[in-house]
């Protein structure tokens, strides 16, 4: 089995059952993905199910009063991130027709989607083959093949995501991407990985190497 068939199977065993990832609708997985740029899922989901309630569709953000939002929004912190979201539902109607963009390039024109984002939702909504290059997925890759070029230096984040894409799955990118969040989050964790746990130990570096309290590196600055 490649790395990501390990993943997959494993996520499809122990993955986290998450409200987002039982729906295609570009709209509802942008709400997610905004609410969990920098926010934990256990604390994002309460924030989620209000905004699906308050505005089902993107027309419904789009006409909200910009008031209304920032009150939902409280507590999340990072006021910038609702009033992108604003900008970017207004845009939709206006040039996009009222359909949310789902591909890519497309997302990336949306005010408050960066590389990330976009690989989330195009991959979550249409199942293009981008791959998500978030702290998990350094943390993996980085033990896994036991790589200690810094990950935040752009040497180290082009080297991390031409490997993400290397090994993204065919058939199923969405999936691999949820999988490796919830691999990240659940198994190899920042502290105390489950090594003993986990599907991928044999072929690990980090863990057959003694390396797991020094990988990712990360340069102080
Ligand atoms: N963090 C960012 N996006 C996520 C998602 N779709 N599921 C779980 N955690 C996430």
């Amino acid at each position: 089995m490649s790395i990501a068939e390990n993943i997959i199977h494993w996520y499809k065993n122990n993955g986290r059952d998450l409200p987002w990832r039982h729906t295609k609708d570009p709209y509802l997985i942008w709400l997610s993905e905004i609410i969990l740029q920098q926010t934990r899922v256990d604390q994002g989901m309460p924030y989620y199910y209000r905004f699906v309630d308050a505005y089902p569709t993107v027309n419904d953000f789009a006409q909200a009063d910009e008031e209304g939002i920032l009150r939902l929004w409280q507590g999340l912190g990072y006021y910038s991130r609702a009033r992108n979201m604003h900008k970017a539902a207004k845009l939709v109607m206006t040039d996009f027709g009222g359909i949310f963009p789902r591909s890519y390039t497309q997302l990336l024109k949306l005010p408050g989607v960066g590389e990330y984002t976009a690989a989330a939702i195009s991959s979550f909504a249409s199942n293009e083959k981008q791959a998500v290059v978030d702290g998990n997925v350094f943390r993996v890759l980085s033990r896994y093949f036991g790589i200690d070029t810094a990950i935040n230096t752009s040497a180290g984040k082009k080297q991390f995501a031409q490997l993400a894409s290397a090994l993204i799955c065919e058939n199923e990118p969405g999936m691999y991407n949820h999988a490796i969040m919830d691999f990240g989050a659940l198994i190899c964790k920042p502290k105390a990985p489950l090594c003993e746990q986990c599907v991928l130990r044999l072929g690990c570096v980090a863990y057959n190497q003694d390396l797991i309290s020094i990988l990712p590196v990360k340069l102080k600055g």
